[in-house]
């Protein structure tokens, strides 16, 4: 799309900094269109101009949604057209941002259930860290449970940010006690209090709840899934063999997920 027709809905911002956590993936951060909202859980469309031309693309919010600027955590795909930019740009460069906020995958549907289950592989975990940020999500669950899949042990980004909601949560006396469970596939078995495996095997053979001492069930258990759509596909599947359904807007069900490709 030209620079002219994608000006009409998007709006010109600037790159305000970049957190490389390894060589491939990556937290920056924006400054926010005047008047922009979202809520928490939600995804922005970003543009790039290459070769004249505006190439977008989807990234779920990692900031609070009081936050004065915008946060993401980006991996960069080898010869990605967006991402290869996107590895380039320094402070100061132009990030298009659309003016309007995307996306269904906000704890505020549920309106019921005592679990809230937030399950990622790699950058899918970007949605629960805003999610984490809001007090209600505190108020409205007894227990939050976020479960993070990656390859290799040092793509576990933000361990100390959750680490620290959780503390914060409870010097605050907020109701909800977080569980935070790592899990690495390409790594040895760990020493040192993570999983080993899929999400979706340790979900399937009772892991992650043993780790948590929660019994999942329809009654009690809400569940996010985002990240790897082939995981969303196979963590859809065992809750619907447990007799849950995708969430409606017209009341009833048990999860919600969001792919990323
Ligand atoms: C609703 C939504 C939200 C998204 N939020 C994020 C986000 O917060 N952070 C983020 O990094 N990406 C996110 N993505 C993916 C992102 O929009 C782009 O796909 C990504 O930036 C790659 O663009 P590209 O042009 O560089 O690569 P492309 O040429 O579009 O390459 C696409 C390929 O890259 C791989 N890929 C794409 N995204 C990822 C990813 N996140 N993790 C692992 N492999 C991937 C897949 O194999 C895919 O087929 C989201 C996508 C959707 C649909
Ligand atoms: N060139 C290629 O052929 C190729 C292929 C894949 C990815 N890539 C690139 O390499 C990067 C990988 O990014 P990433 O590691 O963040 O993403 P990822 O490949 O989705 O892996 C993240 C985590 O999700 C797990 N996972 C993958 N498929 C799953 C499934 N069906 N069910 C449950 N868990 C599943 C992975 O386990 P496992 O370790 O068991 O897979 C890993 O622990 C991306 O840039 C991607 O484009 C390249």
């Amino acid at each position: 799309m030209s620079v002219d027709v994608y000006s009409e809905k998007a709006s010109c911002e600037r790159l305000l900094s970049v957190h490389r956590w390894t060589d491939k993936l990556l937290t920056f951060r924006t400054t926010r269109p005047a008047g922009y909202t979202f809520t928490a859980g939600q995804f922005a469309r970003l543009g790039l101009e290459i070769d004249g031309e505006i190439v977008s693309r989807a990234y779920s919010i990692t900031s609070a949604v009081a936050d004065d600027e915008l946060e993401y955590y980006a991996i960069i795909v080898p010869g990605g057209k967006f991402t290869t930019r996107l590895d380039a740009l320094r402070p100061g460069d132009t990030v298009w941002v659309e003016k309007l906020s995307y996306g269904f995958m906000t704890a505020d549907r549920f309106t019921d259930g005592k679990q809230l289950w937030m399950l990622a592989t790699g950058t899918g975990l970007g949605p629960y860290l805003s999610i984490l940020q809001q007090r209600d999500v505190w108020e409205q669950f007894e227990q939050l449970v976020v479960v993070h899949g990656v390859r290799h042990r040092e793509e576990l980004a933000y361990a100390d940010q959750l680490e620290g909601l959780r503390a914060q949560a409870v010097a605050q006396g907020l109701p909800a006690r977080l569980h935070y469970l790592r899990t690495v596939t390409r790594d040895p078995a760990a020493a040192d209090g993570l999983l080993a495996g899929r999400i979706t095997a340790l979900l399937r053979d009772g892991a992650l709840e043993q780790a948590t001492g929660l019994a999942i069930g329809v009654e009690q258990s809400r569940f996010m899934a985002c990240g790897n759509p082939e995981m969303v596909t196979e963590v859809r599947e065992i809750l619907r063999e447990r007799g849950m359904t995708p969430l409606r807007r017209t009341g009833g069900g048990q999860f919600v997920t969001e792919d990323y490709w």
